[in-house]
């Protein structure tokens, strides 16, 4: 793997959890610093990874495999790492990436089936090149509340509105915030844990600003 100036940062959680939020409010920190910067998203974040993205999301494709889903979210991965990550870390430059390997292992592993978390580790280790985030934030939220509220009532059926992942039972939002909290318990030291309950986006802002103050003195400062 070539060298690495920057710094990756990515923002995980379940939908609905308030990340876009936080992306934008971490975009106007850094223009506030005039750092160098980068912005992206997953999957897409490419031409090919959007267009990756329009077949995984579309609620059409309910025959979809798990195999078919870890794969393709691991392509238009491994599209925007080449094309997009690493080429800005190497130029020194921070990444801020809303989802990453952890939405695949939270959603395609212990969403569909603890059985798959093995294979999606293998996945998106070819597909990363075993490029990992120095800090990952996970906001913590109950994905029932939010997915209620954002795209339809659930029942055990599913969610009526949405998108094809949206659209999945509420068990299985439920699993995938376990899985999220198994993930920071195993890397305690690259995750930090956000609850947004009760909290406001900015509260919640300011809890991660002072992570990254602390833990990257020298470039992030108030
Ligand atoms: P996203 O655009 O982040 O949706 P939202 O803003 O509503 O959270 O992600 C689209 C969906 O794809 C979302 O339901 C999470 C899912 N996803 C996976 O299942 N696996 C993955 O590896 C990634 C990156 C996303």
């Amino acid at each position: 793997m070539s060298e690495r100036k920057g710094i990756f940062i990515t923002l995980e959680g379940t939908d609905g959890c308030g990340k876009t939020t936080q992306a934008k409010l971490f975009k106007e920190y850094f223009l506030e610093l005039g750092l160098d910067f980068l912005l992206t998203r997953e999957p897409g974040g490419t031409v090919i990874g959007e267009a990756i993205r329009q077949v995984i999301l579309d609620p059409r494709f309910e025959e979809m495999v798990p195999e078919t889903e870890m794969l393709l979210y691991a392509a238009s991965r491994a599209q925007l790492i080449k094309q997009v990550i690493l080429p800005a870390l190497e130029a020194g430059k921070v990444v801020l990436c809303e989802r990453y390997v952890d939405s695949s292992i939270a959603y395609q592993g212990y969403g569909l089936g603890r059985q798959y978390v093995k294979k999606v580790r293998a996945i998106n280790e070819l597909a990363t090149d075993g490029l990992k985030p120095d800090l990952t934030f996970l906001y913590d939220t109950d994905p029932e509340i939010v997915l209620n509220r954002a795209i339809g009532i659930s029942s055990d059926e599913g969610i009526s509105g949405g998108d094809r992942i949206e659209r999945r039972v509420p068990a299985y939002h439920a699993r995938v915030r376990w899985g999220y909290l198994r993930l920071a318990e195993q890397e305690p030291e690259r995750f930090v844990v956000l609850t947004t309950k009760d909290k406001s986006p900015q509260e919640i802002f300011a809890s991660s600003k002072k992570v990254l103050q602390e833990r990257f003195a020298g470039i992030f400062t108030s």
